[in-house]
């Protein structure tokens, strides 16, 4: 009589019962099951002895084997198990993802876009010059000589003194250098504006802060008169603030341009001065080397903090430099608007 051992058999049935085993308790169980002292592999080992002798090899070396299986598919399975309570609930797919924080546009930056954007929408270029100047520039050739009681609203840093032989170098008090410079390069018809940083050496409060950003408009073809220079400033605040606004030019001076004027917007009841304009000075067009009887022209300039602080309605102008990140974050939502 063939005692019969299916070996093969008992190894996939024990295998499959493993793999329904999900948790500790349950493989715990399938061990006494297979393994334990009255398992069935156990029980099949012990019954070897009572194998007919030809057959207690062959079923003696099955039954050890598949033990030795059986013990490390039971230890593969245990680690599963580990590795699916330890990962698996910490990773949800499911749940929105952490938005790493991003900066924002600084508020002058936003507000100067807007402001390059309108005057682009004019059709005027924009361009840059440097922020270290020479004197002449700054100065001289707009017709701020030595000693010019203007100089002494304008003073600033100088980079080079008297001493060092060469020209007198200073940080720009204004963009209007540039007029001078972007003449020298370009021929009429000019429209061009100019956004930069200027400095001056004076003490700061709510609306004047050391450092400031200004945009200069230069404008130069024949036969320009007041009459553009007022309906191109008008059509750029509307622009900019909303076609309610209410805007007065007013008599102002500035060396380099004659009739020199400064436009006020209404905001909150008070008028506020938002820039400075003119007509160019003959003087200034024909040391570009124009005719001033057929070339005119008329020229701005306005600072963008005080435009950025009316259209965001910022009470003192020192809190766009402090960097303090509260101040910034309430301009995160005009992130991608400029
Ligand atoms: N440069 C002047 C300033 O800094 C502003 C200015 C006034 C610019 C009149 C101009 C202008 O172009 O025509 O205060």
């Amino acid at each position: 009589m063939a005692l019969e051992v299916d070996l093969d058999g008992l190894e996939s049935e024990a295998r499959s019962a493993l793999a329904t085993a999900n948790d500790a308790d349950a493989l715990e169980d399938w061990r006494v099951d297979w393994l334990g002292r009255r398992g069935r592999l156990t029980t099949v080992l012990r019954g070897v002895r009572d194998l007919p002798v030809e057959q207690r090899p062959a079923i003696g070396a099955g039954a050890n084997r598949l033990k030795g299986e059986l013990e490390s598919a039971l230890a593969a399975r245990q680690a599963e198990l580990v590795a699916a309570e330890t990962d698996g609930p910490t990773i949800d797919v499911t749940l929105p993802g952490r938005r790493p924080p991003l900066g924002s546009l600084h508020p002058v930056t936003l507000t100067r876009r807007t402001m390059e954007r309108t005057f682009r929408d004019l059709g005027f270029d924009v361009v840059e010059g440097p922020d270290i100047e020479l004197e002449e520039y700054n100065f001289d050739r707009l017709r701020i000589p030595a000693g010019h009681p203007a100089r002494d609203m304008w003073d600033t840093i100088w980079i080079a003194d008297d001493d060092s032989g060469g020209p007198r170098q200073l940080l720009r008090t204004h963009t209007s250098p540039m007029q001078i410079r972007y003449l020298e390069r370009r021929e009429p018809p000019i429209r061009v504006i100019v956004p930069g940083a200027c400095y001056r050496y004076e003490a700061t409060d709510a609306t004047h802060e050391w450092m400031l950003t200004q945009i200069e408009g230069l404008v130069i073809d024949q036969d320009l008169s007041f009459a553009h220079l007022k309906g191109t400033l008008e059509a750029f605040v509307r622009r900019m603030f909303g076609g309610e606004i209410e805007t007065r030019f007013r008599c102002d001076y500035f060396p380099f341009v004659e009739p020199g004027a400064e436009l006020g917007v209404r905001w909150q009841g008070d008028w506020l001065e938002v820039l400075g304009c003119g007509m160019v000075h003959p003087e200034i067009i024909e040391d570009a080397g124009l005719d001033s009887s057929r070339y005119t022209g008329f020229a701005f300039g306005m600072g963008v903090e005080r435009v950025a602080m009316l259209q965001y309605g910022v009470r003192d102008i020192r809190h766009f430099y402090r960097n303090d990140v509260r101040f910034l974050r309430e301009f995160d939502r005009f992130r991608g608007s400029a």
